[in-house]
């Protein structure tokens, strides 16, 4: 026998080895249990452009609601996966397939923009991924393409601006003019504004938009000094809606013509443009300080934990982590289990800080939209604007 031989282990050695080192553990360590798999989670939210921010809180929330269960899922631990998304449609396919081909995610997460999501929705669609969408309203998702791995935990872009319109018509606006970013979400935020207030009497006298994500707001701006609407109403988000808030007072409209929207508007932007965004109304399925003692919880929790204060974003990537633990739960960590899971995704009631909401036949949210006012640093609750409101779905053939 070699000397080089005697000191390297044969296979045959090495597995008489592996078995003996097996047969003690048994015998020293007889309540070991093998682990379950970790949940492989992809979360693919921008990082970087206007919409960074937005990506951040949802981060933030997805990952406050699983530290509170011991950063566990029905006993399963976590494994994240991130991709940066840009909120450019154009990466999209390629993005998805980076989490779900390369990395082999059980559950993708994402994303913010519209337009990204309907990639995303596309893949998920073709492959089965169960898919949770966290903010991006892109109506299509829950109503055309909607499938039974596709939830949505945050609103679909009809619903929030919806009951703005109302508000305007009530408060004495007949005439408005709309202007927003020109892709999916402000195009349908549009088109359900328009619905909306000309249904309680107001007439839209022009529709005006630029390309995502451009902030040359100026000839938009003078456009609405010469056509003098009673009011503007629009959907701008993140940086692009803070600068748009201080654009829009620097060009003297701000006493002028009233400003409405959607609270994307002003949720998440007011530290930046506090003086500026005073007093704005705005209606979303959140507010700050909502009689809800839920909310105030988790507030605190957020703060303490981030250093941070909540928006509607924190809110939604939270709730998606509820939606997925309680399915988890109804599973018992059975992730392969899929009909149960949708199942009891189907027929979740999510205890959320923003108020109780349940799934709708199309996988959106039945939700309140609460009506807000900016005050200080606040977007202070007012009132209920419209309980329960559910998104018309139109086209979709689940339920
Ligand atoms: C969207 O693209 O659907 C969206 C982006 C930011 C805020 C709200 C909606």
């Amino acid at each position: 026998m070699s000397h080089s031989a005697s000191v390297r282990p044969t296979r045959r050695r090495l597995l008489a080895g592996a078995t003996a080192a097996a047969a003690a553990t048994t015998l020293h360590a007889p309540f070991v249990r093998a682990q379950p798999a970790k949940l492989k989670v992809g979360l693919m939210l921008p990082s970087t452009g206007t919409f960074a921010a937005l990506g951040s809180a949802i981060t933030n929330g997805f990952r406050m609601a699983v530290e509170e269960r011991g950063g566990k899922l029905a006993g399963r631990e976590i494994e994240y996966f991130a991709v940066d998304d840009e909120s450019n449609p154009a990466k999209a396919p390629e993005n998805t397939n980076r989490l779900v081909q390369r990395d082999k995610v059980d559950v993708l997460i994402g994303t913010v923009h519209s337009g990204v999501a309907l990639g995303m929705a596309k893949i998920a669609r073709e492959t089965g991924t169960l898919l949770l969408i966290p903010n991006a309203g892109a109506d299509d998702v829950t109503g055309p393409m909607c499938a039974p791995n596709v939830f949505r935990t945050s609103f679909s872009n009809w619903q929030p601006v919806h009951p703005i319109g109302k508000v305007m018509a009530e408060r004495g606006h007949k005439t408005a003019v709309w202007i927003s970013w020109k892709y999916a979400a402000g195009d349908e935020s549009f088109r359900s504004f328009k619905e909306g207030f000309e249904k309680a009497g107001g007439k839209v006298v022009k529709e005006l938009g630029l390309p995502f994500p451009n902030v040359e707001f100026q000839p938009l701006l003078s456009e609405i000094a010469s056509l003098r609407p009673d009011a503007v109403a629009c959907f701008f988000a993140g940086a692009g809606a803070a600068k748009f808030i201080s654009d829009y007072a620097a060009a003297g409209l701000r006493d002028k013509i009233p400003l409405y929207g959607s609270g994307f508007l002003t949720d998440g932007v007011l530290q930046a443009v506090q003086q500026q965004a005073q007093g704005l109304m705005t209606t979303l399925h959140y507010a700050d300080a909502l009689p809800i003692q839920r909310d105030r919880e988790f507030r605190l929790a957020y703060a303490k934990a981030f250093k941070l204060q909540p928006d509607v974003y924190a809110v939604q990537g939270y709730d998606t982590g509820l939606l997925l633990a309680q399915a988890m739960d109804a599973v018992k960590g059975d992730f392969g289990n899929k009909q149960a899971l949708i199942k009891a995704m189907e027929g979740a009631k999510i205890d959320s800080p923003r108020g109780t909401w349940t799934m709708s036949k199309a996988h959106n949210p039945i939700q309140d939209i609460y009506l807000r006012r900016v005050e200080g640093e606040s977007n202070k609750y007012v009132s209920v604007a419209w309980k329960a409101l559910a998104d018309p779905a139109r086209g979709c053939r689940m339920g």
